[in-house]
């Protein structure tokens, strides 16, 4: 079994969406461990998306993931992070494949209503970012 960590994005909460991305979460056989909602502040965002810094979209991306409530999760089950990426769909809505929750609510690629870490290294990463082990019950 492996832990992923997740995102429903301000798009989402937006729409209160949470329920029914994690009827699509529970569904794929993935376990919600940990999750809360929060409003990320500018530091968090800025440090979570680091790697994006260099990126055209950088800028706007951070902006975006504190306009409004996001719900961070830790994700426990077979694959997660494989398994997850599967249920999440591509990063661009209009390539994502039917059933995936980025098909199923993404309005576009910036506001694409979920993340899903892209290694089991960097889901460590992330969780540490956001809970303790002690707020995770697996
Ligand atoms: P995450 O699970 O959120 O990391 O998505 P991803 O791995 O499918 O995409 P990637 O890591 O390449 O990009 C991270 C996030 O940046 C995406 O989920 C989008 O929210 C945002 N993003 C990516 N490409 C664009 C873009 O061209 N424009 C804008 N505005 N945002 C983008
Ligand atoms: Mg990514």
């Amino acid at each position: 079994t492996e832990r992923t960590f997740s995102i429903i994005k301000p798009d989402a909460t937006e729409r209160n969406l949470t329920g029914k991305i994690n009827a699509v979460i529970e569904d794929a056989g993935l376990r919600i461990v940990a999750q809360r909602r929060i409003r990320m502040t500018d530091a968090q965002a800025k440090k979570f998306y680091e790697v994006h810094a260099e990126r055209p979209f950088y800028g706007e991306l951070v902006e975006f993931m504190t306009s409004g409530p996001v719900v961070v999760q830790v994700l426990e089950g077979d694959n997660a992070v494989a398994r997850y990426r599967e249920v999440m769909g591509a990063t661009n809505p209009e390539q994502a494949a039917d059933g995936t929750i980025r098909k199923l609510f993404a309005k576009n690629v910036g506001e694409n209503s979920v993340h899903g870490s892209d290694s089991a290294e960097n889901a460590k990463i992330e969780i540490a970012q956001f809970f303790t082990d002690d707020q995770i019950v697996g």
